[in-house]
């Protein structure tokens, strides 16, 4: 059976970008696919956190996670430093990673850029990424186009290791989708929606009231025109709002522009509100139900005592490979 893995940071409530671009994938994976979903607390530490916002948030996201319908029957939901193998690969990793190739990464300088003190670990963030989805061996990664090149990084020190070690890793593909890869932000629509915007207008959390959802989606960042077309370039504020529609409704961009031919914006901005908001609501509801329930820690426990057992396997395998540890007599 193919495997997959992904992960997201607890580093504040999920965004739509989130949702739309990443977990709303997950779920339909779980049928056909052997999954693993991670809560990647130790990814969030390489920037300073509150250690109380940390603790709340590293829950939120689990509840989140089971909220739009992962599975634990199904799939394996875990936290990730409640797994040591995760940084024990993750030093294998930085041994086959070169200082050049981390420095290149576009992640590390956006994030680094103008700061005095840079943690190294924001340099070695991607080979723990590829340390926690080398471990599973997964065949399908699914993310957003933000991680298209640690995907390709991750898939080079793969290859790199098998070569010059043993074939012990399965080279993983990423999996992107054709639409919402990249949610952008309502207020700046040519810079990606992220939680850690300062302008809290700038994006919909996942946990975030309807009527706040419709309010901010009603005061999104369009354009002079009237016309309800999709051109990331030149009107990106439109096709962002198009790329949500189309995802919250299942209709292709193609019958959105038929739709709305001939309507403007005032329109087509309060069918996006009313489909984002009915999209979250049944999230929310759930999220609530879960969040402060004991259920949510034993799924966690169970979780992290299966994640340990199949990425033991293959850390100790790549030790092996590389001569760790010693040979009993
Ligand atoms: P993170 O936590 O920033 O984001 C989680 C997932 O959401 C996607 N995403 C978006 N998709 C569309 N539009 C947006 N505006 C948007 N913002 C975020 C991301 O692409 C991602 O899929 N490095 C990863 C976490 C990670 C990981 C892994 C992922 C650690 N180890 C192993 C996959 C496999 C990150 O920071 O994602």
């Amino acid at each position: 059976m193919t495997r997959v893995f992904s992960g997201i940071q607890p580093s504040g409530t999920l965004t739509l970008g989130n949702y739309l671009g990443a977990l709303q994938h997950f779920v339909g994976l779980q049928d056909e696919h052997e999954c693993f979903f991670c809560i990647v607390d130790q990814h969030a530490i390489t920037v300073p956190q509150d250690k109380v916002k940390l603790r709340q948030n590293i829950r939120k996201l689990a509840a989140l996670y089971l909220a739009t319908g992962i599975d634990p029957k199904k799939s394996t939901l875990f936290i990730q430093s409640e797994v040591p193998a995760h940084a024990q690969m993750a030093w294998i990793m930085q041994c086959v990673s070169y200082i050049g190739e981390l420095e290149r990464m576009t992640q590390f300088k956006d994030k680094s850029a103008g700061k005095e003190a840079v943690s190294s670990a924001l340099l070695t963030y991607p080979p723990l990424m590829a340390a926690d989805i080398l471990l599973y061996n997964a065949d399908i990664v699914p993310v957003g186009e933000d991680q298209k090149q640690h995907m390709e990084l991750t898939r080079n020190l793969a290859e790199r290791f098998n070569r010059k070690y043993n074939d012990i890793f399965t080279v993983p593909e990423a999996q992107i989708p054709q639409v919402g890869a990249r949610i952008m932000s309502l207020q700046e629509p040519t810079k990606k929606m992220s939680k850690s915007d300062e302008n809290q207008k700038a994006f919909i959390s996942m946990l975030d009231d309807e009527k706040t959802v419709i309010k901010k989606i009603k005061s999104a960042v369009t354009d002079s025109e009237n016309e309800i077309r999709f051109d990331r370039e030149n009107k990106p504020g439109v096709s962002n709002l198009m790329s949500i529609y189309s995802l919250s409704t299942g209709k292709s961009l193609e019958e959105i522009e038929q739709d709305f031919s001939g309507k403007g914006y005032g329109d087509f901005k309060q069918a996006v509100a009313e489909a984002a908001a009915g999209l979250l609501r049944p999230i929310r509801e759930r999220y609530e139900e879960l969040i402060h329930s004991d259920e949510l820690d034993d799924i966690l426990d169970e979780g992290a005592e299966r994640a340990q057992r199949a990425a033991f396997k293959t850390l100790k395998k790549a030790e092996r490979a590389m001569g760790l540890g010693r040979k009993r007599r």
